[in-house]
């Protein structure tokens, strides 16, 4: 269906923030100093037992069988679900969480988003989320933004759910839908709206990178379409930013965008290798959900996005390789647990050994993938770990970490009760830094020379 659009508004001035020391990648931080916003916007109710619990929520083993999941939770309590979630986004991301990162030198946060924060997107017959989530990504962007804090929106939990039996999609369930064309033309079209808001809304203003995916599936036997997806994720950021009149290079001999309106601007472009069928589609399909968000307007900064994927590493079975895909800045985004085993022997010199010879970085960029940043990482064992080798690990990672683009911690905080236990101790950055793990300065270790012992020759 085509409907009308009127995108253009009077954008009003506002100074906003910058990073003094820009990277290769426009508005990133030349090092990435970060943490990710977990369990705000997509919650992982392991992270938050107790609170899940006051909340209404269960636990259980298998995360498919209980109330453990925003789906199961919003199937479970359709008329009180907007409001408890309202009382938990309020309190897990406030004031007090952003002068705590200022305090502590974080630059940069990913913030996990569910493809439920873009409503109309929802089919309600089958679909179960809370309301009210963009209003929340608004004001914690802001909050952000007055601290000189920049922002990745990461596309954490995709439509159809991209892993099975994960909290962090939103719903545990073992029926993986993500990976068809009805899915990756919805997660198209969050895209393009995520796109609009971060170059129209002035909230948005910090919000620099756009992740297409969060953890894909790792074979790619099982992810089919997957690069032609990739392809069509920078595709859409790209043509709605030339819409949008952000200059954009490589465009050819497209014309100059006069007022942002997509229904009209459509028909004029010639384009083809980016604006493709599937791209119009998406592009016609996002206008009605911007009008019905009452979201418009022209590009309010010059600047391209950059799109960010997992890195190709990521997945086996001969995988598609986003480079492929790039069209103007891109990063790449890889993440490394330890504590869920295949990675090394579950012993400290393993882990210090496997760690303080990472490849990751050089493998990656011999296939094109840079800059690499390590979106999620942290303090977790399959030992019971000592204080003195924490010390060690947060120090062997962080440098490891740093000869790439950076760092964010998974998460900035977890909760901090009778029943999580210890679970702060090595998942939480905040109390990692409390404890002394972690420096107050995030460019600091505690031990510069700690992988002298574990270098191979
Ligand atoms: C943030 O939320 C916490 C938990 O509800 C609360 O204690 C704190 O006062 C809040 N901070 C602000 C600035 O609202
Ligand atoms: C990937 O999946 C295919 C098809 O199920 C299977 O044959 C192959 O062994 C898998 N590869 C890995 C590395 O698991
Ligand atoms: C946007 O384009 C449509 C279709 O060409 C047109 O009907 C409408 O008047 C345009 N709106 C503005 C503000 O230019
Ligand atoms: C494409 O470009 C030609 C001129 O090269 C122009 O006449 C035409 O209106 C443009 N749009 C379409 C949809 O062909
Ligand atoms: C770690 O410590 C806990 C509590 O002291 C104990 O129950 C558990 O068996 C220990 N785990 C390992 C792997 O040693
Ligand atoms: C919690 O951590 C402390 C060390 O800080 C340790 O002594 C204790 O055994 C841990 N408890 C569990 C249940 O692992």
């Amino acid at each position: 269906m085509r409907t009308t659009a009127v995108i253009s508004l009077v954008i009003p001035f506002l100074s906003w923030f910058l990073p003094a020391a820009l990277a290769g990648l426009p508005g990133l931080p030349s090092k990435i100093y970060g943490v990710n916003l977990g369990s705000w916007l997509v919650l992982e109710s392991w992270m938050l037992p107790q609170e899940w619990l006051d909340m209404g929520g269960q636990m259980c083993d298998v995360c498919s069988e209980c109330i453990a999941t925003e789906f199961a939770f919003a199937q479970a309590y359709p008329k009180t679900v907007d409001q408890i979630f309202a009382g938990h986004w309020l309190s897990w991301f406030n004031q007090t969480d952003v002068d705590a990162l200022v305090d502590v030198g974080i630059n940069t946060v990913r913030i996990p988003l569910g493809y439920w924060i873009v409503e109309p997107l929802v089919d309600r017959q089958t679909e179960f989320y809370p309301r009210g989530g963009l209003a929340q990504l608004r004001r914690g962007l802001q909050l952000l933004q007055n601290a000189g804090i920049v922002a990745i929106l990461d596309h954490h939990a995709l439509p159809g759910v991209q892993t099975p039996n994960q909290m962090f999609t939103g719903r545990c369930t073992t029926d993986v839908e993500f990976y068809t064309s009805y899915n990756y033309h919805r997660a198209l079209i969050w895209t393009s709206v995520m796109t609009v808001l971060s170059h129209v809304d002035p909230a948005f203003a910090n919000a620099v990178a756009i992740e297409a995916v969060n953890e894909e599936e790792m074979n790619a036997t099982d992810t089919p379409n997957y690069g032609e997806f990739q392809k069509d994720f920078v595709r859409v950021v790209r043509a709605t930013e030339f819409l949008l009149g952000v200059p954009t290079p490589g465009f050819g001999a497209m014309p100059a965008p006069a007022n942002g309106n997509f229904t009209a601007m459509l028909p004029n472009v010639n384009e083809t290798a980016i604006f493709t069928a599937e791209v119009r589609s998406v592009l016609e399909d996002t206008v009605p959900i911007l009008l019905e968000l009452g979201i418009s307007g022209l590009s309010r900064r010059k600047e391209q996005l950059i799109t960010n994927f997992m890195d190709v590493n990521w997945q086996n079975t001969n995988p598609p390789n986003p480079a492929d895909a790039a069209i103007g800045p891109q990063g790449y985004d890889n993440h490394l647990y330890y504590s869920f085993g295949g990675v090394a022997d579950p012993n400290p010199n393993a882990y210090l050994t496997s760690i303080c010879n990472l490849n990751r970085i050089q493998a990656d960029a011999a296939l094109g993938d840079s800059p690499l940043w390590f979106g999620e990482w942290g303090l977790p064992t399959q030992f019971n770990a000592t204080d003195a080798f924490l010390f060690q690990w947060a120090d062997a990672q962080k440098l490891a970490y740093s000869q790439g683009a950076g760092w964010l911690f998974w998460n900035f905080k977890v909760e901090m009760s009778a029943l999580a236990g210890n679970l702060s101790r090595q998942w939480s950055y905040l109390e990692g830094v409390r404890l002394g793990y972690l420096t107050k300065d995030p460019s600091e270790v505690n031990d510069p020379n700690v992988c002298a012992p574990y270098v191979s020759a």
